[in-house]
């Protein structure tokens, strides 16, 4: 299947230092960033948007950018995130209006489409636009704060996804640790997310690699 990476999300880090807190990611071994946007609409809560992404692409020139975007407009921030330099535009499908129309635009945008989905939304919703992405994401939590309790009842959407579209990224999220990765694997998942775990471990290079040994092999 599609190579195995680990995706840091900075959320539950010092946001103060979000440079230093990201290099650390880096440095210690993850394939990529993934970062948050949340608008208090679609989700309880806040965080923040392209200018601030705008700022650490400055500072990280090379580093692939997965934007979450847990947003009730989509549409809205599309042009203005692959401006911010964003590389992968992940919009949840509970609130787009037009999911052909918003998966062309990422593109021309020059950006990789993902398509995320909800606890509560049923796989069957995104069948038929799996071939219009490059990554299909599972949440594995109720989206809106990290910190929460890994969903193991998820499990059956990744195997789906993954029996539909042998080629195409499928990203967890949520929960996920070196105690659950190996369900993920399993499924079929092979880009993984982790957030505290990762982040709130004093060795994260530790926990990056049993992460990605686990799905690797
Ligand atoms: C939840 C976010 C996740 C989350 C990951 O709304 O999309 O990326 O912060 O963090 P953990 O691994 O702590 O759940
Ligand atoms: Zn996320």
């Amino acid at each position: 299947g599609p190579k195995a990476m680990i995706g840091p999300s900075i959320l539950n880090s010092d946001l103060s230092m979000l440079y230093d807190e990201s290099e650390k990611m880096i440095n210690s071994g993850a394939d990529y960033l993934h970062l948050d946007v949340m608008d208090g609409h679609f989700v309880p809560n806040l965080t923040f948007g392209h200018p601030v992404v705008k700022c650490l692409r400055q500072k990280i020139p090379k580093s692939f950018f997965d934007m979450h975007m847990m947003v009730a407009n989509p549409e809205k921030w599309v042009e203005a995130m692959a401006d911010a330099g964003a590389n992968q535009y992940t919009f949840h499908i509970e609130a787009s209006k037009d999911v052909p129309d918003l998966c062309r635009k990422i593109k021309e945008a020059g950006m990789k489409v993902g398509i995320g989905l909800k606890p509560g939304t049923d796989v069957s919703v995104v069948l038929p636009y799996g071939p219009l992405a490059d990554m299909l994401l599972v949440m594995t939590v109720e989206p809106g704060f990290g910190g929460q309790k890994f969903m193991a009842d998820m499990m059956p959407k990744v195997e789906r996804l993954r029996a539909e579209f042998p080629l195409v990224n499928i990203e967890v999220d949520g929960g996920v640790s070196p105690a659950n990765i190996d369900q993920c694997a399993k499924a079929g998942a092979n880009m993984i997310v982790s957030g505290s775990a990762v982040v709130k471990s004093p060795q994260p290079a530790e926990v990056i690699s049993q992460l990605k040994q686990a799905v690797q092999k």
